[in-house]
């Protein structure tokens, strides 16, 4: 299942989000029309777009999944409404969700997480008593239509089926035609909260379970031509049958052959890659191994590895830990876009054993592998599942005998974590700020970030 096949299929460019010549921003601008349909192979199409090039195995896999009597019962309705049966003060975009069941079909049980945007409920399905997770779309600031981002959302939960990426089942509407729920499988935890709660580290059989199921969702994602984009603690789930299951997909795409322009705002900040914070705008799946690498020292230590508090901060944080990138290590780094505009202090030392150095030399090399500058020599999942630290004793825990925790997510919603530091609102706030990077650069260096003694930014 992990196994990425030799050649990629080749995915045509999609069109939906072609950057304008001088903005390279992902357009946050809604679907045309979004058809929830049935069908045998499809469940959600973007109509006006021809992505006919999705007709692999794991999809006709996906249908026959236990869920088909929802859709069945979804696309008897669906078959009815057109949007001749939406009312005039509708949004165009309703005839999406005439189809779907109601979010009365479920109780809700209570409040898992309420972030800056969304809300998650644990939730019973009253027909089938099943426990659920809904998670609500950010759409509240949408007259019409979907938003790109929860389109893509559902379309790639929907479409790519994995035991370690949670499951989605349906989609939901509320009473008010603007609120959509996702209608997940219940996962008891989250790792970031799982770590707060627990009183040491995971052993190292568990971790490698864990990191291994990371692993093979990601290579499979990356063999779909699927970029997570959010990889980082509070979106990788585990349940109490030692599964740890990929989530939030709020930020993935897919991405074609060759590569074009995305926005480089993507990923928490604490998890980004050095290619993004240095404003490359063809990136690749490389982006989510660099991510790996963080979360990978995060179940060692039980802290982040890398907290920064703002884009220059968290580079100065990477080369103090790595040592200050250099063309000879990472060819071309002095032409990307912030690289050139910011003179690094140099920093000759890579610190990573330094800090970690209890781990095994198998552990470390996976390790540095996976936090390497240059994204074409950085490790691959597929390469990453083959090291030879998942080999050497202790192996990898069987999932069945992982150890299994009170779930942190059946009581109330949980209390914010430092807030001044949260990386969530820190991202919102990177977005918010990221249109003048320049200006944000120079900012940043009158407000005093980076070590004065050292000036390590300093504009050319
Ligand atoms: N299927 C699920 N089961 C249980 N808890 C979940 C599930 N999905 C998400 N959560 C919880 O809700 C939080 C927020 O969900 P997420 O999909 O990451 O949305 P957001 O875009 O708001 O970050 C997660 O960090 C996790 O704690
Ligand atoms: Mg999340």
């Amino acid at each position: 299942m992990s196994t990425p096949s030799p050649t990629k299929r080749k995915l045509p460019q999609h069109d939906d989000d072609d950057p304008k010549p001088d903005d390279v921003s992902e357009p946050e601008t809604k679907a045309p029309s979004l058809d929830i349909v049935k069908g045998k192979d499809t469940i959600i199409q973007e109509s006006n777009t021809n992505k006919d090039n999705n007709t692999n195995t794991n999809k006709e896999n996906n249908t026959n999944k236990e869920n088909n009597a929802n859709k069945e019962h979804n696309a008897n309705k669906e078959n009815n409404a057109t949007s001749a049966d939406i009312p005039p003060s509708l949004p165009p975009s309703s005839a999406t969700i005439m189809g779907c069941r109601s979010v009365d079909n479920f109780n809700k049980l209570n409040k898992i997480e309420e972030g800056t945007y969304g809300v998650v409920y644990r939730a019973r399905d009253k027909d089938t008593g099943e426990i659920v997770a809904l998670k609500k779309l950010k759409m509240d600031r949408e007259r019409e239509g979907f938003p790109m981002t929860s389109l893509r959302e559902i379309k790639i939960l929907m479409t790519y089926k994995h035991p370690n990426i949670v499951d989605v089942r349906e989609v939901v509407v509320g009473n008010n035609l603007n609120s959509i729920f996702i209608v997940m499988e219940f996962v008891e935890h989250d790792i970031k909260a799982l770590m707060e709660e627990m009183k040491g580290p995971f052993s190292t059989a568990e971790l490698k379970t864990l990191l291994r199921h990371l692993l093979e969702a990601t290579a499979y994602l990356h063999d779909n031509w699927v970029i997570h984009r959010d990889l980082k603690t509070s979106n990788l789930l585990y349940n109490n049958r030692g599964m740890l299951k990929v989530a939030d997909f709020g930020l993935a795409r897919e991405y074609g052959s060759p590569l074009k322009p995305y926005t480089h705002n993507v990923v928490t900040l604490w998890y980004r890659a050095p290619e993004l914070l240095l404003g490359q705008k063809k990136y690749t799946p490389a982006i989510d191994m660099w991510s790996i690498g963080c979360i990978f020292a995060e179940l060692i230590s039980k802290e982040a590895l890398l907290p920064g508090r703002s884009e220059l901060d968290q580079i100065d944080k990477i080369f103090k830990l790595l040592g200050t990138a250099n063309d000879k290590i990472w060819p071309g780094f002095s032409q990307l876009p912030n690289a050139k505009k910011v003179n690094f202090a140099t920093q000759p030392y890579n610190n990573l054993r330094h800090k970690f150095p209890h781990i095994s030399d198998s552990a470390f090399d996976l390790l540095n592998k996976l936090l390497t500058y240059d994204p074409a020599k950085r490790l691959t999942a597929a390469e990453a599942l083959n090291h030879s630290y998942f080999r050497e004793s202790p192996p990898p825990k069987d999932p069945a005998l992982m150890p299994t925790w009170p779930s942190v997510h059946e009581g109330g919603p949980r209390k914010k974590r430092r807030p001044s530091l949260d990386e969530e609102m820190q991202r919102e706030r990177d977005i918010a700020e990221s249109r003048n990077e320049e200006e944000r650069f120079m900012d940043s260096r009158d407000r005093g970030y980076g070590t004065s003694s050292s000036k390590p930014f300093v504009l050319k």
